[in-house]
């Protein structure tokens, strides 16, 4: 293989992108609640909370629900001091538990090891709980100022483009990652990455990206191939399987049950409404969680996880609230019961109110 195919150019000298693209942040910046003033100090304890909270969900949806975390936590000793399943009813709605098992696991560490402060070294960084390669990059460089290579999605179609890399993903991650390194400067690291994923969002976007707008564009190969919208190329994905189950509301006057799915597995000790097992067909209505007379909604709840979609039916009972096995929560207060977003659906779907 010839040097040029395995590594390749952008279209400009290279050393010339971070320059652009950091006065070009200077000027475009995003405001954002956990971002640094320009010449502050950001605060390392709200740079690793925005970016565990952005790793699924988008930035507007962070935005409110990162202000109400950090009103009530504000810091490293306040969440390792937190009630845990305050924190996870907190979490609900912002993908996976274990990001908010693991925030307040990491505070712990931080408070009993660290001295109640984050340690700056990237390395170091790893070592706490739920820090993987791009938290821990991500926060050395935008808390710390250190030099890392920090990569999200964003960057990762910003930097195929400039390069113009044709590898579908996931496979080309590691050549993206050598070239992100190749482009980001010792100074500012953190803004570079910033500048980056703002870039992404706003500018270099999957679809229609306004290069005539881009700062980076002398520098782009693909915008000169003309090529930009057809990268990066994604392998074709595999079909998600899809489950189905049934959701159980068993509702006493103005309360419904609820209850604690099993600590381990998906949604691993979260409150929810009872549901049926989940599987491939479309079930009867199998396990329901007290004998009487279930009526079936003609509309179903349906859920995108990570590794299966599933569409769950829902049935409506009235019920006694001697039922022992949960708890009976007032309908008018369910907002506050955390429910992961699948029970909120189901929720909303039955009590007509917006989620
Ligand atoms: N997405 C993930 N982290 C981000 C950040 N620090 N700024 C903007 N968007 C982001």
């Amino acid at each position: 293989m010839d040097a040029t195919r395995s590594c390749p150019e952008p279209a400009g000298d290279p050393a010339t992108i971070a320059p652009l693209l950091l006065a070009w942040y200077d000027r475009h910046r995003r405001v954002l609640p956990w971002r640094a003033l320009p010449g502050a100090v950001a605060d390392p304890y709200r740079v690793w909370l925005s970016e565990v909270m952005l790793q699924q969900t988008t930035v507007a949806a962070v935005r409110p629900r990162f202000e109400a975390w950090v009103a009530r936590w504000p810091d490293f000793a306040s969440l390792a001091a937190a009630d845990e399943a305050e924190v996870m009813a907190a979490w609900a709605g912002l993908g996976y538990y274990a990001r908010a098992r693991n925030l307040v696991a990491a505070a712990k560490v931080v408070v009993a090891e660290h001295g109640g402060a984050f340690p700056a070294d990237e390395a170091v960084l790893r070592t706490l709980p739920g820090l993987g390669a791009y938290t821990a990059a991500a926060v050395a460089a935008i808390a710390f100022g250190r030099r890392a290579v920090v990569v999200d999605a964003n960057v990762e179609r910003v930097v195929a483009r400039l390069f113009a890399m044709s590898e579908p993903l996931p496979g080309a991650r590691t050549a993206i990652r050598a070239a992100a390194d190749r482009i980001t400067p010792e100074a500012r690291a953190g803004d570079f990455a910033q500048a980056m994923m703002d870039l992404g969002s706003g500018i270099c976007t999957p679809r229609k990206p306004s290069c005539l707008l881009c700062p980076l564009s002398a520098a782009c190969r693909a915008y000169r191939e003309g090529v930009a919208e057809r990268l990066p190329v994604k392998a074709a994905k595999k079909a998600r399987p899809q489950r189905y189950g049934t959701i159980f509301w068993l509702q006493d006057g103005d309360r419904v049950l609820l209850v604690r799915r099993p600590g381990k597995g998906l949604l691993g000790g979260m409150r929810a409404l009872p549901t049926g097992p989940w599987i491939d067909t479309r079930p009867a209505l199998a396990e329901a969680p007290a004998a009487v007379d279930w009526r079936l909604r003609n509309t179903t709840v349906s859920h995108g996880f990570t590794h299966f979609d599933i569409e769950l039916a829902l049935a409506v009972g009235e019920g006694q609230a001697h039922h022992t096995d949960g708890e009976w929560w007032p309908i008018a207060d369910l907002d506050r019961a955390g429910l992961p977003t699948l029970f909120a659906k189901a929720a909303a779907a039955v009590t007509g109110r917006v989620e």
